[in-house]
């Protein structure tokens, strides 16, 4: 199939592309650059030996998308594109509900003047909100996000499912992802956050590089068995594959499908530290600092509804990720900028 990945130079969408070139589709990234650079799709060519076809474009620029749909002949989009952090979105809102909620807008638009049917989009276990009971699992109704990012993907399904039903030839695909780390096993594809990472694995791998001092663990007296909260990570190459295969499962017939991609394993804070310590042999400080505000105490999947559908399951284990994360951050301690 001819793919559309909207931030297809971004972590996931890069680590997606390649997974999407070796399954024998061929992949469009289409990104403005705002988060990513352009240096990862030598990287992605490095590894599969394909050239990625590559359109520098804004997702709110509704004439580009449609022009793009049409030049490629795009069977499905898998939107990815969009501003993701947490804390900066609680002080920019406009600007995040205009580029996630806006731009998957245009994209919906430009889907239909250019008659694509098909899109999978890149939600977060975030519009479950504060769990009132674990696993989760996708029949759960959704839960009060904390933060203006976490509404826009609340906002966004809700957009994709009432377009669906409007066209009901449509085929939505809801894959609500739980905490992506770790990177390409061959380390020259990873995350590359800009100035000081916001999520835990990051501010781990550049604590072990020496780039940072010490982790702050924020919280140790949560209700969980070390004090400290647990998530469900998820190796990036098991969320790429999980692309794939909603890819196989498309309807020809259209209809709207929501999946958890995680592991279905909860994780604490300490439990990864020590996990990444003893998978790379490195020592990362850390000292306990008081809660972060909005952060749920536990939060993990259950992912058997992308097994029996999707014939999908996460394969990777902690260790792993943490080795592949330091892998990445050890051949590329500043990301993709030193290519750039
Ligand atoms: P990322 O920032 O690495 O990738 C997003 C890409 O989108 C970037 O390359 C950026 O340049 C591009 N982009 C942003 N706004 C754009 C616009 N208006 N037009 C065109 N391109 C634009 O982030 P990621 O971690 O790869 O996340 C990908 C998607 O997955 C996002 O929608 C994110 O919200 C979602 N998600 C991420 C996580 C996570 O922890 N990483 C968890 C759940 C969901
Ligand atoms: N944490 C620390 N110290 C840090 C960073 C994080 O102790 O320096 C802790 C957090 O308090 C939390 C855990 O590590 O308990 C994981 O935090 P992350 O920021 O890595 O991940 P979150 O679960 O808070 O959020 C992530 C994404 C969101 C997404 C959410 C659910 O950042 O975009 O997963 O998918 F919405």
């Amino acid at each position: 199939m001819n793919i559309l990945v909207t931030g297809g130079t971004g972590f996931i969408g890069s680590h997606t592309i390649v997974e999407l070139q070796q399954a024998g589709h061929t992949a469009v990234a289409y990104d403005n650059l705002c988060n990513s650079s352009t240096v990862v799709l030598d990287r992605i060519e490095g590894i599969t030996g394909k050239p990625v076809e590559f359109v520098e474009g804004d997702i709110r620029d509704q004439e580009k998308l449609t022009k793009t749909l049409k030049d490629f002949d795009i069977d499905c989009v898998i939107h990815f594109a969009g501003l993701k952090a947490v804390g900066e979105s609680v002080h920019k809102p406009i600007e995040y509900y205009d580029n996630n909620v806006g731009g998957t807008v245009k994209l919906l638009a430009a889907m239909r003047d250019a008659g694509v049917n098909s899109i999978i989009f890149s939600s977060s276990a975030t519009v479950y909100g504060e769990p009132t009971k674990l696993p989760l699992t996708e029949d759960m109704p959704k839960g009060q996000a904390t933060n203006p990012y976490g509404r826009t993907k609340g906002i966004i399904e809700d957009i994709l499912s009432d377009t669906q039903f409007a066209y009901p030839q449509m085929n939505v695909v809801l894959l609500r992802y739980f905490n992506p780390i770790g990177a390409h096993p061959s380390g020259t594809m990873g995350e590359d956050p800009t100035g000081i990472p916001n999520n835990l694995m990051p501010y781990v791998t550049q604590v072990a590089i020496g780039k940072l001092k010490e982790l702050g663990v924020f919280g140790n007296d949560y209700d969980t068995p070390d004090g400290t909260c647990i998530r469900d990570y998820i190796h990036v190459m098991d969320l790429a594959s999980g692309h794939v295969a909603a890819l196989k499962a498309l309807k020809p017939e259209g209809g709207l499908s929501i999946y958890n991609l995680g592991t279905g394993r909860g994780t604490s804070v300490l439990e990864l530290v020590n996990a990444f310590m003893k998978a790379t042999g490195v020592n990362v400080p850390y000292s306990i600092k008081p809660r972060r505000e909005g952060d749920v105490v536990a939060c993990y999947a259950d992912c058997s509804k992308a097994k029996e559908e999707l014939g999908w399951e996460a394969k990777y284990g902690i260790e792993q990720m943490c080795a592949d994360s330091w892998n990445w951050q050890q051949k590329n301690p500043n990301g993709y900028r030193d290519q750039a």
